[in-house]
């Protein structure tokens, strides 16, 4: 058997957020090293809280977990509430965390932990604004070609996007930290809304959810339940997108999803199109192609995988 690949999830918990993080943690192919907490989905005091939350619910109170960024680099702060309620995880009524917040600051955990191991061994995994990641690569420029691989949720390009107009959450809250990743020369592949919101939690999905009949099953399609409504009602479908499970998915099944090599730009000097990622999908710049952008996903095996990991917790 080959060894577990080793993954720093950096998240802003979120119910979505919440699910991809039980779905490493229920992956014996995946090493989770740490979590690193990012103010997004709400304040940072918030995000750190649940992540423990969630790894309490997972029964693996080992995993450390780091606070980061309390802010974006240069914009202030916008959270969604609207989406995922007050306390960011909103729906079930889980236990408040028993296990420690980590000391260390995560963007010295990023560091410190990628200057410990040899080229292409930690894959980045953020799921929330990409603030810590560039603050990492910003303190330590060394870190960039050790990183194997940064497999990121965020941008959108054919479906727009989903905070403004043109701009996706993620990339919206912090675009001055995008431009920083985008230009790092790491390998990226990128998990826009253009796939995204092709892995919708149908009524169907989340019930084989909660047929598990287990503690994080039953948590699970109450998380759901929860984060859906805000999508349902704005889309017109049948359940919302499931974002940021797609990451850690890709990293367990990369043959569920499609997608092609293309130029990545962000905006930041436009507030009309602030955070848009502009994408060269059709390759009509000579702009060098820096990430591999999804666009389709095997959304029925995306979910059977979930369902069996989850069932494993
Ligand atoms: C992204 O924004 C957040 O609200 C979700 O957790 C996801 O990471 C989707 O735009
Ligand atoms: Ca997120």
């Amino acid at each position: 058997m080959t060894a577990a690949r080793k993954i720093i999830i950096d998240t802003d918990p979120g119910q979505d957020d919440a699910l991809a993080i039980l779905l490493a943690l229920g992956s014996p192919e995946l090493d989770v090293l740490g979590i690193t907490t990012v103010a997004g989905n709400v304040p940072l005091a918030l995000t750190e809280k649940n992540a423990r939350k969630i790894c309490e619910l997972a029964g693996k109170s080992d995993i450390r977990v780091f606070a980061g960024a309390i802010r974006p680099l240069v914009r202030t702060l916008v959270t969604a509430e609207h989406v995922h309620g007050r306390t960011g995880l909103d729906g079930p009524d889980l236990a408040e965390p028993e296990m420690p917040l980590q000391k260390e600051h995560a963007v010295d955990f990023i560091v410190d932990t990628l200057m410990a191991h040899g080229e292409n061994e930690v894959t980045l995994c953020p799921l929330g604004p990409l603030t810590n990641i560039a603050l990492a690569l910003n303190r330590e420029p060394r870190i960039a070609p050790r990183i194997r691989q940064i497999v990121l949720m965020g941008g959108g390009f054919f479906e727009g996007g989903n905070v403004t107009p043109t701009a996706e959450f993620n990339i919206y809250v912090d675009p001055h930290a995008a431009d920083v990743v985008l230009r790092a020369g790491v390998p990226l592949v990128m998990m826009p809304l253009d796939v995204t919101h092709k892995a919708l939690t149908t009524r169907a999905r989340i019930a084989s959810i909660r047929d598990l009949g287990t503690k994080v099953g039953n948590a699970c399609a109450e998380l759901l339940e929860f984060f859906e409504r805000f999508d349902e009602e704005k889309y017109g479908t049948d359940g919302g997108p499931l974002h940021d499970p797609c990451v850690i998915a890709y990293l367990l099944k990369p043959e569920l999803f499609k997608g092609r090599a293309c130029n990545v730009t962000v905006e930041t000097g436009s507030e009309l199109t602030m955070g848009m990622t502009v994408i060269d999908w059709w390759h009509v710049t000579e702009r060098p192609k820096n990430a591999l952008v999804m666009r389709d996903i095997d959304d029925d095996g995306f979910f059977e995988l979930l369902t069996e990991r989850l069932a494993r917790l």
